[in-house]
């Protein structure tokens, strides 16, 4: 039999999708995977409905329907200031996922080098492997989360084809600022390299902070990409709607590539994704308001069950220290608190090159129903009187 690619070997399967996995098999509560455990709005819900009982069951154009392409441009252009045009500049995918995977085929060639920072999520890795890249990765400070110039201007070089930017940044909750991404593009600009950015979490910022789209920072030029979805934002990771956002000649590329990876994403919930997109303020002034709670919620549990906790800007992940736990690293921890306790989490480690780093951090995510929420608190409240979580650590 012939052997598996040696690519297929340079990654394993995702440590945060096997959580899930293992949640079900020991009934965890999973605050593993950022899935929102609350329904989709019944809005999007009728209208998914009604498209398909009108039988929206053909293939789409391959780069997204017309008015959904058109209604990512409005949405875009209503909050970022920006002038994009759903004809020219956006493709429709199947999830973010999707629409990183395109853009990275569309700009890289076999060789060059992706700069990635670290902490992040784990897909850029294997997604830069996949386009036959290289991926270089700069860490952001580990307490304040800046990024670090120096290492910044090292790590760009002749070789650096795209940077990929995660903002708000899965898994430390970290926003950039209009300034740190200033840097960025003056480097872009230097190195005729792309900023590929993952904005998934656009809204969810907290605390009076702003998310900037990349796309709205005029140093960028046409070297800029923006990918999203409506995965997160209105409680569809199962939808598989995404999209990609760039200058035309990137877009007419994006578009080759995600013709051949998945042809079109599914069209009846193109259609009910026109509505989602259509939403006014209030949804989006709602949705933070209800992931700030929650973030609150889950940071006093933890801090309740003995961790101690960063409280994240963005995103919905709380980066949760162990060290008073005294246990052997955060591996362990996560698989014991699976199993005995009954709670999922990630290790810190998953989203590094360099797994010695984060060995006492877990993630927990907030995306989760208030059952479910209170259940974990449930668990966690007994967990300093388990005897395997003494004196653990060597
Ligand atoms: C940073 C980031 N990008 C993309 C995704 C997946 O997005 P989609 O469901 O649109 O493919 C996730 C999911 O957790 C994520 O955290």
């Amino acid at each position: 039999m012939k052997r598996p690619s040696a690519l297929s070997q340079q990654f394993t399967e995702s440590v945060i999708r096997r959580s899930t996995v293992w949640s079900r098999q020991y009934r965890a509560c999973n605050l593993a995977q950022g899935t929102p455990d609350d329904e989709t709005p019944s809005e999007l819900k009728q209208a998914a409905i009604e498209a398909i009982s009108n039988n929206w069951n053909q293939y789409s154009d391959t780069w997204g329907a017309d008015a959904l392409r058109q209604a990512v441009a409005e949405k875009l252009n209503r909050f970022y200031g920006l002038q994009l045009d759903g004809r020219q500049n956006v493709t429709v995918t199947c999830g973010a996922t999707e629409a990183m995977m395109a853009s990275l085929l569309a700009v890289l060639e076999p060789g060059d080098e992706v700069i990635i920072f670290e902490p992040s999520y784990e897909n850029f890795r294997a997604q830069v492997l996949i386009a036959r890249a290289k991926p270089v990765f700069v860490p952001l400070h580990p307490e304040s989360l800046k990024i670090d110039e120096s290492r910044l201007v090292d790590a760009f070089s002749d070789r650096t084809a795209a940077i990929i930017v995660n903002n708000p940044n899965n898994p430390s909750g970290k926003v950039f600022d209009s300034s740190e991404l200033e840097v960025i593009a003056r480097l872009c600009q230097k190195h005729n390299a792309i900023a590929i950015s993952d904005e998934v979490y656009e809204h969810m910022v907290f605390d009076g902070c702003r998310h900037v789209c990349l796309a709205s920072i005029k140093q960028f030029g046409s070297n800029w990409i923006v990918v999203s979805s409506c995965s997160k934002t209105y409680f569809m990771t199962g939808w598989r709607i995404g999209y990609a956002a760039a200058p035309p000649d990137l877009t007419a590329a994006i578009r080759r590539c995600h013709d051949f990876l998945s042809l079109a994403a599914a069209t009846p919930l193109q259609d009910a994704a026109v509505t989602a997109l259509g939403f006014d303020q209030r949804y989006y002034h709602w949705l933070t308001e209800h992931y700030q709670s929650k973030r609150d919620a889950l940071v006093s549990l933890l801090e309740e069950a003995g961790f101690i906790c960063r409280r994240p800007q963005g995103a919905y992940y709380v980066l949760a220290d162990m060290s008073n736990f005294q246990f052997e690293d955060s591996v362990a921890f996560c698989d014991f608190l699976m199993k005995e306790v009954g709670v999922a989490a990630v290790p810190w480690p998953a989203f590094y090159s360099d797994e010695g780093i984060g060995r006492y951090k877990l993630r927990f995510t907030f995306s989760k129903s208030k059952g479910t929420m209170a259940q974990a608190r449930d668990r966690l409240a007994g967990l300093s009187h388990f005897p395997a979580t003494r004196n653990r650590r060597h």
